[in-house]
């Protein structure tokens, strides 16, 4: 059986942050999906950076500057290998997937010229919609937007009848973080190249669950943030196609991006490093890579089918309770979500009810405010489950939710 294959105890003695109480109750974490907690392998590497080799990349030809370069370009090499990119400098290090969407709008974006269209999903958190509103509003684009259907899904009907050779971009998440949908995100990406349509797609959600390979996916661009895979908040990143970052004008200016300065004329740096101006967050790029290792040694297909497990057993408990609402497709179209209502009360106030018996989850739009507009609703409770939870903090949840339904009702 795949969870005892996991070892859960040994893997939860790894995260420190699982032994503390909240509001005197043994913290229950189910809000993964926001971030992910750190294991000490990681908390460690950023810590040995700091005490033992801290010191600028690229820059000195200093013993230090040599260990930290060599250990980020190490990181850089662990993330190319982990999505199977065909070079390390089609890795851009980033600040996470926001970053990585707006240097795209901006420097592919660029490009595009008024006239031309793009495509982006009814199921987009928001960082990968507003780029390209402010894009579209700025160069005089066209957005079509992919409908989502009641089981939140995507309506891909619209993607074959809507997709042209006007369509010159088409951006749709790998997973909805909202409702863990799955996307079809194959079938998409083949249908966009039929139109020569280049296809971005927001990886943040799927990464901790599964292992993307961009060159069997022939995806465009793809993005990540670490911290929702066991790394640091402030990293992450973007991958794209060398022919397409060599195309790409840079985003930001700055040091390290360029080749040449001059009040005459500037020429850039090659990639990755025309992308990357400015000292980068070092310690949360080599800890990246800590945390891609820590996974690796965990195996990821034993993680998601563990999650899967955990998933359909929240699913079929939570059912349990008159009156919930379960928003988004069946689990084995998911990864481990669990977007609900209970009818008649609010979200917001089950999630203080069950943080009170120290429960974490999140509640709200989740930044995903069409998908609520779609349902009619101010928003939803979600649990997000990872491959460090069990079976038995299920059982606590559902047990405080049912105490949450009374005290409400
Ligand atoms: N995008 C993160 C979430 O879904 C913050 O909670």
């Amino acid at each position: 059986m795949v969870e005892a294959k996991l070892n859960i105890d040994k893997i939860r003695k790894d995260f420190p942050i699982l032994n503390r109480k909240v509001n005197g109750r043994p913290l229950v974490y189910f809000d993964n999906a926001a971030t992910s907690q750190t294991p000490k392998q990681v908390i460690d590497c950023i810590v040995d950076y700091y005490g033992n080799y801290n010191a600028n990349i690229h820059r000195g030809v200093h013993s230090l500057s040599q260990e930290a370069t060599d250990a980020y370009e190490q990181a850089r090499l662990k993330i190319k290998k982990h999505f199977n990119a065909q070079h390390s400098h089609e890795i851009i290090f980033t600040s996470g997937t926001t970053h990585s969407i707006n240097l795209v709008a901006n420097s592919y974006g660029s490009l595009l010229a008024e006239g031309d269209e793009v495509m982006v999903s009814a199921l987009e958190h928001h960082s990968n919609i507003v780029p390209w509103q402010m894009l579209c509003e700025r160069k005089g684009l066209k957005m079509k937007v992919i409908p989502m259907l009641e089981n939140g899904k995507l309506d891909l009907h619209y993607v074959h009848e809507n997709l042209t050779t006007k369509t010159k971009m088409v951006f749709v998440n790998h997973v909805s973080n909202a409702l863990g949908t799955i996307n079809p995100i194959e079938e998409i990406i083949s249908a966009a190249h039929k139109v020569n349509a280049k296809v971005l797609i927001d990886g943040a959600q799927a990464a901790p669950h599964i292992q993307a390979d961009v060159q069997a996916l022939d995806v465009d661009f793809y993005t990540v943030s670490a911290h929702k895979i066991c790394g640091p908040t402030g990293v992450g990143i973007l991958y794209g196609k060398e022919e397409l970052l060599k195309q790409m004008p840079p985003y930001q200016g700055g040091g390290e991006m360029i080749a040449e300065v001059s009040f005459v004329k500037t020429t850039y740096a090659g990639l990755p490093h025309k992308f990357e101006a400015g000292t980068p967050n070092i310690a949360g790029g080599i800890a990246f890579g800590a945390a891609l290792d820590y996974m690796h040694e965990i195996g990821f297909d034993a993680i998601e089918a563990y999650e899967q497990e955990l998933l359909e057993y929240a699913t079929q408990r939570i059912k349990e309770i008159e009156g919930v609402i379960i928003y988004g497709p069946e689990p084995k179209e998911k990864t481990a979500v669990l977007s609900f209502n209970i009818e008649g009360l609010h979200a917001y106030d089950l999630g203080t009810i069950l943080d009170q018996m120290g429960i974490a989850v999140r509640t709200g739009h989740h930044c995903a405010q069409p998908i609520m507009e779609y349902y009619k609703i101010p928003g939803t409770a979600r649990a997000s489950f990872s491959f460090y939870n069990t079976k038995q903090e299920i059982d606590i949840f559902i047990d405080a939710l049912k105490k949450a339904v009374s005290m409400l009702s």
